[in-house]
């Protein structure tokens, strides 16, 4: 060898080495978190919607009313939604400030709202005629919308699949098991891009029974990034409290009825009123969690005008006060006396329920608070403080906002909370 090439070759050695090194001392690559597109998202919008739709009497009518299957199925003749257009939820859900949608493509009825080879109660073998999950798939995916599938392993056309029924032997649960797989497939390979794969129904059957583990490591191998809830029986990405804001220290998302019912029931007009919309959703985002919105569409697709204006109302809001929710994280500096609070960045947001006049007062606030905006008008506060202790001045002495007022903190350094020993 020439001195020439063992000085090459002692150069190669030496970048292999030091790049092994550094791979070494680096660790193992962190495995990217999956969740973080929807931690930022914090509010979507749930949709059911299906055969259950026709009756007008919520999605468990064919349980709760005792129908006989044959009865019900020949609803599947007269669904045929022509006022269906996936564009237009898809435009509700973006002006009222959502990031994503999750739609039912099959309920506990086990009617499909999509092209399923290995059932024929679907809506592209009845009277519809089309796969009404293809067309939602292209609305959101050409609208740049992440978009979610509810998919319940619970099918009420299998005997004593029911929540109170019996329990089966697994030879007889089998033929559903084997449907999951078949559909879950089918959902995770016939749609493009799936983002969210929301499982509900397993009850009675555990895990176990119904292989969840095997389920989520195949919807994982078909759609890699796709985030999974907790409800195949598996915590899997994300918790679901149900018409609750309970608070998880893992990824949560709380699911609310905009009225008392999930599916289309026109008598049920308990609206919650628009304050009591964002109340849920700051008090999710305040505690790192994510709101999920139920609509009921009619049988016809269309999405009943009282929930539509509620989604307007709100998507006002976020216009002006979104900053406060999107990646929203709890916060270290904390205003009990006036309501929640959020921390985006080095931000906090004071999210005021109790207005308290033209000085708004709050404490235990560890560092200087350099700059306080009212978010509806953008005007500046004048501020006073004295240690820990924060006094908001020339304010307006009735809220701006009739819904939720909201307050931009700014800080020298970072937002902490004061020490908390009482002098
Ligand atoms: C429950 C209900 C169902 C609804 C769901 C929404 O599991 O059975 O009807 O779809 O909750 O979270």
């Amino acid at each position: 060898m020439s001195r020439m090439e063992k000085t090459w070759l002692l150069v190669v050695v030496a970048v292999i080495s030091c790049t092994a090194f550094c791979v070494y001392a680096a660790g193992p690559v962190p495995p990217q978190d999956r969740t973080a597109w929807w931690q930022e998202a914090r509010f979507g919008l749930f949709i059911h919607w299906g055969l259950y739709s026709i009756l007008g009497r919520g999605e468990w009518v064919l349980y709760q009313e005792h129908i006989p299957f044959a009865e019900y199925e020949r609803l599947a003749d007269r669904f045929n939604p022509k006022q269906y257009d996936p564009k237009e939820w898809v435009a509700l859900a973006k002006q009222a400030g959502m990031k994503y949608i999750v739609l039912t493509t099959r309920h506990h009825d086990g009617f499909c709202l999509y092209d399923s080879k290995v059932s024929p109660f679907t809506s592209v073998k009845t009277a519809a005629g089309r796969d009404l999950i293809a067309e939602f798939a292209s609305a959101c995916h050409s609208a740049g919308m992440r978009m979610g599938f509810y998919y319940s392993l619970q099918d009420w056309r299998f005997p004593n699949v029911t929540p109170h029924g019996r329990l089966i032997p697994e030879q007889t649960l089998q033929p559903l098991v084997d449907q999951a797989f078949a559909q879950i497939r089918e959902l995770l390979t016939q749609y493009g891009t799936v983002d969210i794969l929301w499982f509900d129904g397993m009850w009675p059957y555990d895990a176990q029974r119904w292989r969840s583990q095997e389920l989520i490591d195949l919807a994982r191998s078909l759609q890699p990034d796709i985030l999974i809830n907790d409800r195949a029986g598996l915590p899997a990405d994300f918790a679901t409290p149900e018409n609750t804001v309970a608070a998880r220290s893992r990824p949560w998302e709380a699911c609310f009825c905009l009225n008392r019912s999930w599916g289309f029931a026109p008598y049920d007009r308990n609206y919650k009123p628009v304050h009591e919309v964002l109340r849920l959703l700051a008090s999710c985002a305040s505690q790192n969690g994510n709101l999920l919105l139920n609509v009921s569409p009619d049988e016809h697709g269309r999405i009943p005008v009282e929930q539509a204006e509620i989604l307007h109302q709100v998507g006002r809001w976020m216009q002006l006060h979104g900053r406060a929710i999107y990646g929203a994280r709890s916060s270290p500096v904390v205003a009990p006396n006036l309501g929640m609070e959020s921390r985006v960045g080095d931000k906090v947001y004071l999210l005021i329920q109790r207005w308290p006049g033209s000085t708004v007062p709050f404490a235990w606030c560890g560092s200087k608070v350099r700059q306080a905006r009212l978010l509806a008008t953008g005007q500046l506060a004048r501020i006073e403080q004295k240690a820990d202790r924060v006094w908001l001045h020339d304010l307006p002495a009735y809220p701006p906002d009739p819904y939720l007022n909201v307050i931009e903190l700014s800080f020298t350094g970072e937002p902490r909370a004061a020490d908390p020993a009482y002098q």
